[in-house]
């Protein structure tokens, strides 16, 4: 598929006939999310890959989405990332910012990948991660950061109203600017060498 007819056509999927993933696929999709960039090549993702009814029931008890529902579809992968890999690189900012970061690109890829070969998906950023965290039997390092429901869909969601691109796009600075001229802003920094 035409990569921009992939992007077009990505939507949050809700409603999924009883088809079945084929494994193959699936295995297809799980190495598109691991070719996800990360801080450093940290690589903190972890996919955990649930098609028991049992356990998606537990996830589903997690999650306040009131769209997604980690039951709907044929499996749920849930993309965590690894909490000390990131600190032990890069301290709080390797916490915070890096580890959301880095698993959301691969969440990402995957999705698109799951669409390039027909299938559906939506993303569930809506759940209690310790809730989580005990369904699955993760270690507290291991950090849930999204659930992704997979399968065929069978619905077509309603065109959505875009912000205008002249309304988020700045060219040079930003419109209108702020003055930080007042601000205490801590010194800047040479990096020898570039890059
Ligand atoms: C960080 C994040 C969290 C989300 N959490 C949920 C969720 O818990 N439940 C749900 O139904 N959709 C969830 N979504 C899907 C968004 O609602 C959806 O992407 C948005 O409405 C735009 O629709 P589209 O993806 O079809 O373009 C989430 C999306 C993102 C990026």
């Amino acid at each position: 598929m035409e990569f921009s007819t992939v992007l077009r056509r990505r939507r949050m999927v809700r409603a999924f006939s009883d088809r079945p993933v084929d494994d193959a696929v699936l295995r297809r999709l799980l190495r598109a999310a691991q070719r996800a960039p990360s801080a450093g090549h940290t690589q903190p993702l972890e996919l955990v890959v649930v098609r028991d009814p049992a356990v998606r029931r537990e996830l589903s008890l997690a999650s306040w989405s009131r769209g997604a529902r980690p039951e709907a579809g044929a499996l749920t992968v849930v993309f965590c990332g690894d909490l000390a890999r990131e600190a032990e690189r890069y301290g709080a900012r390797g916490a915070g910012k890096y580890l959301y970061m880095d698993v959301g690109y691969a969440a990402l890829l995957f999705m698109l990948s799951a669409v390039d070969a027909g299938l559906a998906c939506a993303f569930i950023g809506d759940f209690h991660e310790e809730h989580v965290q005990a369904a699955l039997g993760l270690p507290p390092r291991i950090v849930p950061v999204g659930m992704v429901i997979v399968g065929h869909g069978d619905e077509a969601p309603r065109p959505r109203p875009w912000r205008p691109v002249r309304e988020i796009v700045h060219y040079e600075r930003y419109s209108p600017a702020y003055d930080w001229s007042g601000r205490n802003l801590p010194p800047r920094r040479e990096v020898a060498g570039g890059g």
